[in-house]
């Protein structure tokens, strides 16, 4: 216990020497408001009405307490998405990708009042990172009453992570699978081929970023989108194929 004091102690006056006392107090002051922000958005969300806009919703994301929950989407698509989505009456959902919650908190307010949910998240994953612990509270309180929310911190590909799906969902059939995870070709094929067994006869996959991502080599997900849209009725939800970025593939099974 001493030997840790002394040490915390040379940290702080090494901090303080080199970068200055008031680099000492923001950076505390960045790290404390993060959870008082968690706590304080729980309270907010318990307090939101049924009735909200999907625009008003994503606007929310957005803007409360510095984007606490801000989803990695573009605004437009996820907003088309959204609609598109919520009268198709969404019983399950899974999604691989949980991140900040952005778009956890969106699909659970379109989710039928009985929905189960559930998100997956690989802590300190590519493209992205998960999160950490303490916004567990924070993203159960998504759900209302009603509904039921399953948060997996786990590899998607593992066999584990499906098995505990399959376990949580019992004989019950995914409405809507959507796949922000791993975002490169071998690693989104995974995700799609694990997990779409579980999907009902009329499920809907959703793929973000469908786009050609110039930027970043590792993120293929166009290449598996150009393989499969034709053998499904598919939409493409892309506010410019020039953005480099972003882009929602959406797929069903083609009516015979
Ligand atoms: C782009 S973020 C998800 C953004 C979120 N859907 C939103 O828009 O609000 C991608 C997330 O996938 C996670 N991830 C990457 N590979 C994964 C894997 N194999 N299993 C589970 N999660 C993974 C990362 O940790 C990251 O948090």
């Amino acid at each position: 216990m001493r030997t840790f004091l002394n040490n915390f102690k040379k940290l702080v006056v090494e901090i303080i020497e080199g970068e200055g006392i008031l680099y000492l107090i923001s950076s505390l002051f960045q790290r404390f408001k993060k959870f008082v922000y968690v706590h304080m958005l729980r309270y907010k969300i318990k307090r939101l009405t049924k009735n909200y806009s999907i625009k008003s919703l994503v606007d929310f994301t957005y803007k409360t307490y510095e984007g606490l929950i801000k989803p990695k989407q573009k605004t437009s698509e996820i907003i088309q998405l959204l609609e598109l989505l919520k009268p198709q009456k969404l019983h399950v959902i899974v999604e691989i990708g949980t991140m900040k919650g952005g778009t956890l908190f969106l699909l659970s307010r379109i989710a039928t009042n009985d929905a189960i949910i559930i998100s997956i998240d690989l802590p300190r994953a590519k493209f992205g990172g998960g999160y950490p612990k303490y916004r567990v509270p924070l993203y159960k309180s998504f759900v209302s009453k009603n509904q039921k929310i399953f948060l997996i911190r786990a590899d998607s590909h593992s066999k584990f992570t499906l098995k505990k799906v399959q376990n949580l969902l019992k004989d019950k059939k995914v409405d809507l699978l959507f796949l922000d995870g791993d975002h490169t070709y071998r690693g989104v094929k995974k995700d799609f081929e694990m997990y779409k067994s579980l999907l009902n006869e009329q499920g809907i996959v959703g793929f973000h970023d469908i786009v050609v991502h110039p930027g970043d080599q590792d993120v293929n997900v166009n290449k598996l989108w150009n393989e499969i849209k034709e053998d499904y009725e598919y939409l493409e939800i892309v506010e410019d194929w020039d953005q480099q970025w972003a882009g929602i593939g959406y797929i069903k099974k083609k009516k015979r």
